[in-house]
């Protein structure tokens, strides 16, 4: 992996010196330049661009993704400007560029880092054919809260699961080199605590007390610093008062003073503008000296840097050496990328998009991220032999465009194979297939359409209802208050229940679902997210057998949205639920007294535990855990302990395995979580197959931010699970002494 050090050893480092030579031939105004990308969304470069790019005054654009504009905008900037200095070219590639894979938190149900880096590297080799060198991916917000619509660009709520594939899709996007042809820079986003907004409303307030911004937000984005990510993204959102954008305890402090951050800060889109309307400036002049003062190198999209930095400057209220320190970010970056050596693309040398190797890639994570939450009597595989007919229901059976989900601005639609395509394809002539959608949409509350759709259950051997939400329905800006499956989808299902006929619903969505409402109603449940251009193949290779579903939930499902947040690393409290210790509404007799109802941290009408726990996911096979053993009950500090089970496939196929290891620090210097992942392996077991599974645990993964927010191990006694989810109660014991 590539790292984006910047700190000159003592040995002569080139890109330094080069970084430090052009620097010293800029003038103010190119160096403001630099500090500057543009949105170049509309084709042939217009004349008032091609003028700013030739007077050096544009360091990069954005939303540009035709190769050949691309290059004529990159040949004005390095042959019509004086210092010939090559543009950034920036794209939000963040699941897929032309083939579509997974929504992030789809990728996340995977459990599998490889696969999401051969996703990534796929979207980075498309994307670089087209010119792109910069992607605003890995979005690696940690989010809490389906009611917020970027969850689905997230990796879900866990921080150990998120790290995990932050550098998986860091090195993926960035290659081995980052100046080799197909790799471009990578940008953790948003900087930082985005997931927190205040009842998921997106852009809304965050406050988040330093350790648990230390402890939970931050680690995804240090994971992602160490793996060489070249550049990071503010964030909108306002973090106790301050927004991410002008946040220098985040910029400085943290990302460049304690991680040695020597990459590239960006702006979000117009968030240095925005200074103003949170109410921290009065006007752009001062927005601009608060962002540049809290480290912001770039602004994306606006022109507050290009109006105000040079007066600012001149003006002696910041130091030239400020602006220098970001330009040489940006500058260390081209050069990094080799836009200097080459900074035009020949299409023909890249791999076309949409290649077999993409669509199969696609395909392999589709079917690894759908989770099978529920399969009661094994109604799930289908059999070809033993169908004669199958009803397809739904508004989202043969949504090309909607199965891509979000954030897909250069998707190919042309590209995508439908579920009701793929399950045609699969049965041919041998199985008759009936398709109503039943619904115009998710939303619709017209129902009328649904008496055919009984009508064809009812004659249908198993109907497969395809549900859930559109992509509009997530993303940016797109949160929910209430998060059932929208509109009359709730009445289709129990309509299709009274038919008799076995009932299996496949549920794409770009969020967790409150699914209480439908789950007693389906004989099993699959949970597809939105799959990407291959949803098609693999829920068809699911449904009928020739893949078993391994996806686990890299979120949890609340029963009700009065849960929220709901997540499985939550703190004890001081009187901690229990099954014995709480009420049901229901069950609360007419004249209850005060204290007969339980007196513990619970909703007395929702109880305590999500309807569908982190790390949840059915197999068609049957797995078993047992043996689990420590290595050592004593650990000292600085040393390791291994933590094994015997894992044991009980069933007659062949299956993937999602083994989690889960970890609890019993006491510390600040209360810490009843569980926390700390490890997990993708395990395929043949049937009948025990393998042991070992984790090797060293004391710094045991390490937090304590009362004193300093990052530790603290001595004491641990708790350790092995299974095949958050909720396994397979565990042992070790201590942490201190060491010697
Ligand atoms: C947006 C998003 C950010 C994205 C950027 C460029 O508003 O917050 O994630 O990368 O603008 O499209």
């Amino acid at each position: 992996m590539t790292k984006t050090t910047a700190v000159p050893s003592n040995v002569p480092n080139p890109v330094e010196q080069r970084v430090a030579d052009l620097l010293a031939r800029m003038t103010l105004t190119e160096k403001v330049g630099q500090m500057r990308q543009v949105n170049a969304s509309e084709g042939h470069p217009p004349d008032y661009l091609a003028a700013l790019i030739r007077a050096g005054s544009v360091g990069a654009v954005i939303n540009q993704a035709d190769v050949h504009v691309i290059n004529e905008l990159q040949r004005l900037a390095v042959e019509e400007s004086r210092l010939g200095i090559p543009l950034l070219v920036g794209r939000d590639v963040i699941h897929g560029f032309r083939t579509i894979f997974p929504i992030p938190l789809g990728q996340a149900a995977t459990w599998n880092p490889e696969l999401v880096r051969e996703g990534a590297r796929v979207a980075a080799l498309e994307a670089a054919a087209a010119g792109i060198n910069w992607t605003f991916a890995p979005m690696i917000d940690i989010a809490r809260d389906p009611r917020w619509g970027r969850i689905a660009e997230s990796f879900g709520e866990d921080v150990f699961l998120t790290a995990a594939l932050a550098v998986a899709m860091v090195e993926g996007l960035q290659g081995d080199d980052l100046s080799s042809p197909g790799s471009i820079a990578a940008c953790a986003k948003h900087f930082a605590g985005y997931g927190a907004v205040e009842s998921g409303c997106d852009y809304a307030t965050t406050n988040i007390p330093e350790n648990q911004l230390r402890n939970v937000y931050l680690p995804p984005f240090k994971a992602a610093v160490e793996v060489g990510v070249a550049t990071l993204m503010t964030s909108f959102s306002d973090i106790d008062g301050v927004p991410g954008t002008a946040n220098a305890f985040l910029l400085r402090q943290i990302l460049r003073n304690e991680w040695g951050f020597p990459g590239v800060v960006v702006s979000d889109w117009d968030s240095v503008h925005q200074l103003q309307i949170h109410g921290l400036t009065e006007n752009d002049g001062e927005s601009a000296f608060e962002a540049v003062t809290a480290g912001v190198d770039m602004e994306m999209a606006g022109d507050v840097y290009a109006n105000h930095l040079a007066a600012l400057v001149e003006s002696g209220r910041i130091a030239i050496g400020m602006i220098d320190a970001a330009v040489a970010n940006v500058l260390r970056t081209k050069f990094q990328l080799g836009l200097f050596e080459h900074p035009y693309v020949e299409p023909a040398a890249h791999p076309s998009p949409g290649s077999e190797h993409a669509l199969l890639a696609a395909k392999r994570m589709a079917a690894q991220s759908v989770v099978m939450l529920k399969n009661d009597s094994r109604t799930l595989p289908l059999s070809i032999q033993q169908l004669s007919s199958v009803a397809i229901i739904g508004p989202l059976a043969d949504a090309p465009y909607e199965q891509l989900g979000t954030w897909i601005f250069d998707g190919d639609v042309a590209l995508s194979v439908t579920p009701l395509e793929a399950i045609r394809t699969l049965l041919g002539d041998a199985v008759e297939v009936r398709h109503l959608r039943a619904m115009e949409n998710s939303r619709s509350r017209e129902t009328e359409a649904f008496n055919e759709a009984v009508e064809a259950a009812h004659a249908c051997d198993v109907a497969i209802l395809f549900l859930g939400e559109e992509s509009i329905l997530s993303g940016e800006a797109h949160s929910r208050a209430d998060i059932h499956l929208p509109g009359d989808q709730a009445k289709l299902v129990q309509r299709i229940r009274e038919t008799g006929t076995p009932v299996v619903a496949v549920i794409m969505a770009g969020r967790p679902l409150t699914l209480a409402n439908i789950v007693d109603d389906v004989d099993a449940l699959l949970f597809a997210w939105h799959p990407g251009t291959m949803a098609g193949p693999a829920i068809a290779d699911l449904l009928f057998g020739r893949e078993s579903p391994s996806g686990k939930l890299p979120v949890s499902f609340p029963r009700m949205v009065g849960q929220v947040p709901i997540y499985y690393s939550h703190k004890n409290s001081g009187k901690p639920p229990s099954p014995d210790n709480i009420v049901h509404i229901d069950d609360i007799d007419t004249f209850a007294e005060q204290t007969s109802v339980g007196m513990t941290s619970f909703h007395l009408d929702a109880g305590y535990t999500p309807l569908f726990a982190f790390g949840h996911g059915l197999s068609y096979a049957e797995f078993e855990y047992d043996h689990i053993r420590t290595g050592a009950h004593t650990v000292s500090i600085g040393d390791a302990v291994t933590i094994s089970a015997e894992l044991t496939n009980k069933s007659d196929i062949a299956a993937d395995e999602v083994a989690q290891l889960y970890v609890r620090d019993l006491a510390g210097s600040v209360t810490r979580p009843i569980r926390q992942l700390a490890g997990f392996q993708r395990l395929r077991l043949e049937p009948g197959q025990t393998v042991t599974v070992a984790f090797r645990l060293h004391t710094d993964d045991l390490a937090f931010y304590g009362r004193d927010q300093n990052l530790a191990a603290e001595p004491g006694e641990f708790h350790a699970w092995i299974g095949g989810s958050s909720e396994t109660e397979l565990r042992t014991e070790f201590r942490i002494v201190a060491s010697g």
